[in-house]
């Protein structure tokens, strides 16, 4: 190691989605493996990396924009190595170091394997270093292909959370990129072709998660359920998967994200409806209601036959929490195509949508082919209006819970407490100390409510039911990674309110890191 890469200190941000929040931990856990501090604030990192997210022109909007305010730091320390890696980079290739000229060095998602590598080399000799996919976006060179997926898989595998780092609930991915060519969408183009992980590997990474204290996982892909990966000729399709990821002791909850609504395989309903530990939540996103829009988007279903998929997963979780991704204003949408989009919506009461106004993307088969002609206004009259119906429906399914216990995982405290908390910290500070105590007094003789805390905002904790709805409750801090019983008091659209009844099962401590080695879990660096 030379003296310019000895001892560095990185700052690292993430946009875009969950594929994005799990690479860039694979990244931390990298480069403070070799001795480089991770800091909190850019200003005096010697290194900085956005991990960056292109699937709406607004993502890449705000990545330019932060790219932009670095320029003075820049000048002020030329040394300043900026990276940007991800999806944008992918996307965007050497065109970046003109539009953003502070960039130094570009790594796609499908090369971060040989970011450590990079950044050593930007480091020695200041110039622009990049590690892309090629200009095809889709090796066609076997070889090439097999080594660099052993490679990616090493960092996978590599995964070494830092101490402080909540490990509660974490991700693992069992599919990189992605086969389906969604017309309007960006990321078979950045994130490469469909593969199916292991399930070897994936079994591997939960156990060591599990070891560290971990309850909850959600499996990542991009269209999780065509998942299957071929082992010694049989194929482990996904309902498999999930079964052998339910063996895994100390995981509570398994979840997964995205579902694609073709080529469903019951099975996975099976799973669910059988095995404790399957959540039961499907983001399974339909993107239109209307036939014709679908296949524009080159989506292979119908309204019909999504809507009788939902039937058919209601038949075996009658109770499943139901999330979906819409995009409004498609090329060529028309008022009467957005409607039935409302009623689809209407139709299959959703626990939660995501709206997302279209944004035409470059080299996608709808930026070539199909005119973006739905007004900007449109798109956002439509944006508010598909929200407000999901919002009622929303409001009166939160209703029907007051007054019932559910069972959350609690993962920290709220933000309102964490609000609260700096608040009170800022005031105290504000008093003289002779006052400080004085206000601790009349709290005493007052008989606040400081002994059991019920309307202390500072104490408001939050966890999640295995349906994923937010729930929050006053209660102390050592029950943070329990499972717990509460009952709901309240509730907004949102969020449900409540009070703790009863704790189902404490937090599972992390085994030993000597135990987490005996059992081969050692973690490999990636030189
Ligand atoms: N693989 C997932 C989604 C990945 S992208 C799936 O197929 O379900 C997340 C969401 O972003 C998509 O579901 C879609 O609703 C939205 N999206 C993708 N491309 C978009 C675009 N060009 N404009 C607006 N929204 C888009
Ligand atoms: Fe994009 Fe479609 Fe693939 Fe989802 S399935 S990542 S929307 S191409
Ligand atoms: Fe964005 Fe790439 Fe994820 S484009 S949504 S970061 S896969």
């Amino acid at each position: 190691m030379s003296d310019a890469q000895r001892g560095k200190t990185f700052y690292l941000e993430t946009f875009g989605c969950q594929m994005n929040v799990l690479d860039s931990q694979l990244v931390e856990g990298q480069l403070r493996a070799r001795g480089w501090e991770q800091l909190r604030d850019h200003q005096d990192a010697e290194i900085i990396l956005f991990n960056t997210c292109s699937v709406r022109q607004h993502a890449e909007d705000k990545v330019l924009s932060r790219l932009g305010q670095l320029k003075h730091v820049k000048r002020r320390r030329p040394d300043l190595i900026v990276g940007v890696i991800g999806c944008m980079a992918e996307r965007e290739k050497d065109d970046l170091f003109v539009k953003a000229p502070v960039v130094d060095l570009l790594c796609g998602p499908g090369e971060l394997n040989r970011l450590p590598t990079l950044l050593d080399e930007a480091l020695e000799r200041q110039g622009n270093v990049t590690a892309l996919a090629g200009s095809l976006s889709r090796r066609t060179e076997v070889l090439e292909r097999a080594l660099e997926y052993d490679s990616l898989e090493a960092l996978d595998l590599s995964r070494a959370p830092a101490d402080d780092e909540p490990v509660l609930q974490s991700y693992i991915r069992v599919q990189r990129g992605c086969d389906k060519f969604c017309t309007y969408c960006v990321v078979p183009f950045t994130r490469g072709a469909e593969r199916s992980r292991p399930p070897g590997h994936i079994v591997h990474e939960a156990e060591m998660l599990a070891a560290r204290g971990c309850r909850e996982i959600t499996l990542l892909g991009q269209t999780v359920n065509s998942y299957v990966h071929q082992e010694e000729g049989d194929p482990v399709p996904f309902a498999k998967l999930l079964e052998r990821v339910h063996e895994v002791e100390g995981i509570d909850r398994i979840r997964f994200v995205t579902s694609f609504p073709a080529d469903w395989d019951e099975d996975i309903f099976r799973v669910m409806r059988d095995y404790p530990k399957l959540c039961p939540y499907l983001h399974i996103p339909a993107q239109s209601g209307s036939d014709a829009v679908l296949q524009r988007m080159r989506r292979p279903y119908t309204a019909t036959s999504y809507l009788k998929l939902m039937e058919t997963a209601r038949k075996y979780i009658p109770d499943i929490a139901l999330a979906g991704d819409f995009i409004v204003g498609f090329c060529g949408e028309t008022d009467a195509e957005f409607a039935e989009t409302v009623k689809l919506v209407r139709e299959v009461e959703y626990k939660q949508i995501f709206v997302f106004k279209y944004s035409t993307r470059p080299g996608t088969a709808a930026e070539r082919r199909q005119a973006d002609d739905i007004p900007q206004s449109v798109k956002a009259q439509r944006n508010q209006e598909l929200l407000q119906v999901q919002m009622d429906i929303m409001q009166r399914q939160k209703q029907l819970l007051v007054g019932q216990s559910v069972e959350v995982l609690v993962e920290g405290y709220s933000k309102y407490a964490k609000r609260a908390q700096k608040q009170t910290a800022e005031d105290a500070a504000k008093l003289m100390p002779s006052e400080q105590e004085r206000g601790a007094d009349v709290a005493k003789q007052s008989g606040s409510d400081s002994g059991t805390g019920a309307n202390d905002p500072t104490r408001q904790l939050t966890g999640r039911t295995p349906h994923d709805v937010i729930t929050v409750f006053n209660a102390d801090e050592d029950l943070i990674g329990s499972i717990a019983r509460v009952k709901v008091v309240d509730a907004s659209p949102l969020t449900l309110f409540g009070e703790l009844e009863s704790i189902t099962s404490t937090r599972r401590p992390a085994r030993a890191a000597a135990a987490v080695t005996d059992e081969g879990t050692s973690l490999p660096i990636l030189s």
